[in-house]
């Protein structure tokens, strides 16, 4: 609509404004407020933008595909594309603790673009580096940092909308989101024409799978449950309610698939399986501090249940969630 190709107009002229001929780094995540901040900004001044997307190795089945290609194929922004999953997958070898295995997280993370943000800065023969640090921070965000915070929120911004991190990095900070609600931001991001399945994407923890697979996080879990919970999305897109003419994906205010390092027993074919578990969470919430289970259809979940078994060798029992927030949290840890 009108009203939002103005904003865009006008956010484009402020970004030029302040940054002038200057260079901007900015770490993408592929969640709606990075995604639409690099867009933004990319918008506005080009080249003089560097995407930098770490991939830490917990991020769901061709995530890291996708960002390169709507970023770095489609908007032709520069991006460094890190492939961190060794690094991660090290460092979390051995540990169990679900505060624990977000915090090496939330540092490794910070380590890495660190690294990465450092070299930018510096930059190369004949060209000055940068000197900006561009984040997806959103009005909620502003007012959270100043109140009270739950632990988990502390950590959710220690590595994504980072304090303090452009200070450490001698960086200026551009905050082009800051002053607008969630909506507004998805509104900002099909007018600058990114897809409505991305900027209309359930959240994402940081921590990724990292934090749905329970327990130690091993590459192998990390690779059946891309899979697994690729086949639940995709199902849940497909899946129309008939009552609202909306899908399952667009019913649920957050929905993904957490791997049980369980294994229980099963029959296939002439044989017996001994394999590991995974349970399907699907939730209905406003604010996201209380949600309800969803009813989805037994159909889709038979359907999302047979393909799960038949296609992730590895995998031979899938189970629903059926508890609500409170007492059970969202996320499994
Ligand atoms: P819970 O599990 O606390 O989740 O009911 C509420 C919302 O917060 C998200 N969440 C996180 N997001 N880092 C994040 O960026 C985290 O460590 C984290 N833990 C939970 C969760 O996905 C849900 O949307």
């Amino acid at each position: 609509d009108w009203i939002m190709t103005d904003h865009v107009e006008e956010a484009v002229k402020r970004i030029r404004e302040q940054v002038g001929d200057e260079e901007v780094i900015l770490g993408l995540s592929g969640g709606v407020d990075s995604s639409v901040a690099a867009a933004l900004i990319h918008r506005a001044i080009g080249d003089q933008l560097t995407c930098v997307f770490v991939d830490h190795g917990l991020l769901r089945l061709d995530e890291g595909k996708m960002v390169m290609e709507m970023f770095a194929g489609r908007l032709h922004a520069k991006v460094v594309h890190v492939d961190a999953s060794a690094q991660f997958l090290g460092h979390l070898a051995g540990v169990t603790d679900p505060e624990q295995k977000r915090k090496i997280i939330g540092r490794e993370f910070v380590e890495v673009f660190k690294a990465e943000a450092a070299k930018l800065k510096a930059g190369d023969g004949g060209h000055k580096g940068a000197q900006w640090l561009a984040q997806g921070t959103i009005y909620p965000d502003v007012v959270e940092s100043g109140g009270a915070k739950t632990k988990k929120a502390t950590t959710i911004k220690s590595h994504h909308n980072v304090g303090g991190l452009p200070e450490q990095l001698g960086l200026k900070l551009l905050e082009p989101l800051r002053d607008l609600f969630k909506d507004e931001v998805r509104e900002l991001g099909v007018a600058l024409g990114l897809p409505p399945e991305m900027v209309y994407r359930h959240p994402f923890p940081g921590p990724g799978l990292g934090v749905r697979i329970l327990g130690e996080v091993k590459k192998e879990y990390a690779d059946l449950l891309r899979r697994a919970d690729a086949i639940f999305i995709e199902e849940l897109r497909n899946w129309t309610d008939s009552a609202t003419g909306k899908n399952w994906y667009e019913l649920t205010s957050q929905a993904f698939t957490v791997f049980l390092p369980v294994k229980s027993v099963g029959v296939m074919g002439d044989g017996r399986t001994y394999d590991y578990v995974v349970a399907l969470r699907a939730v209905q919430t406003s604010d996201f501090m209380t949600a309800d289970w969803a009813e989805l259809p037994y159909g889709l979940l038979k359907k999302v249940s047979g393909r799960i078994i038949n296609e992730v060798r590895g995998i031979n029992r899938v189970t629903y969630d059926v508890s609500s927030k409170p007492p059970a949290t969202i996320e499994w840890e």
